[in-house]
């Protein structure tokens, strides 16, 4: 269908926050983290701004709330917890919610967070990972257990292949050569690598990706793709033990 358009707002030192928008001049906004170039946004291109959505409660991605309902007071705020600030929605797994352009299935994944949702919107195709999933990696176990994060990814992995995915930071190079260095796999890596210098030569950015290619060589959501079978086998290791060993490898590289 791809009916909206997403446009990416580069925040804090390496955040990302999202504006869904249509012909229409409609929009809603996923994880604020300031609130100063979305308002630009906003208003350099006449949206009318209704909703915000929230994955989880720190502060990197609800940091904006706050002076968008100054300029916008309109706005209602969804988000899992009534500890985030405004909250009037609170949204649970499987959850539809409707903004002004699109509608979200709500897919709880505790790991990173307690409280941490996703955003799919199926008919788009397009899903809001906030600090679940990153390109080539995932978000640290903060508030839950590796077994919570890894049945979390599990659920990511399970969505449609063609999805396309916004993550709420830019830390793909970093997973990148954290892979190939703890794999010891570097040739195959080679092809997405390059991928993915031309991507951010070109665009400053490796967002948005594809769920498809993510199966391939993110071993952290499926390890059952070529790669990981391989890796299994060399190391003795079943899905879950591969898992905690690139998490817990990752949390000290
Ligand atoms: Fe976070």
């Amino acid at each position: 269908m791809n009916s909206v358009k997403v446009k990416v707002i580069n925040q804090l030192k390496d955040n990302y926050s999202f504006i869904i928008y249509s012909k229409n001049g409609k929009a809603c906004v996923i994880d604020p983290a300031e609130s100063l170039p979305i308002i630009k946004f906003i208003k350099n291109n006449n949206l009318k701004i209704k909703d915000i959505f929230i994955t989880h409660h720190h502060k990197d991605h609800t940091g904006g709330i706050e002076g968008l309902i100054k300029i916008f007071p309109q706005v209602n705020i969804h988000s899992p917890s009534s500890n985030i600030e405004n909250t009037k929605f609170i949204l649970q797994n499987n959850d539809e919610v409707e903004s002004s352009i699109n509608s979200f299935k709500i897919i709880s994944t505790p790991g990173h967070t307690l409280d941490h949702i996703v955003y799919y919107d199926k008919n788009n195709k397009i899903l809001f990972c906030g600090d679940t999933l990153f390109r080539l990696g995932c978000g640290r176990v903060f508030e839950g257990t590796l077994n919570q994060m890894y049945s979390s990814l599990q659920k990511i992995n399970e969505i449609e292949s063609k999805t396309v995915i916004y993550c709420g930071h830019e830390y793909t190079m970093k997973n990148l050569t954290f892979l190939e260095t703890t794999l010891g796999k570097q040739n195959l890596y080679l092809d997405i690598r390059q991928k993915i210098e031309s991507e951010i030569e070109f665009h400053n950015q490796s967002i948005p990706f594809e769920l498809y290619e993510e199966k391939s060589y993110n071993l952290f959501l499926n390890q059952e793709s070529k790669i990981g079978e391989l890796i299994k086998k060399e190391l003795k290791l079943d899905n879950f033990e591969l898992f905690k060993y690139l998490r817990e490898g990752k949390d000290n590289f």
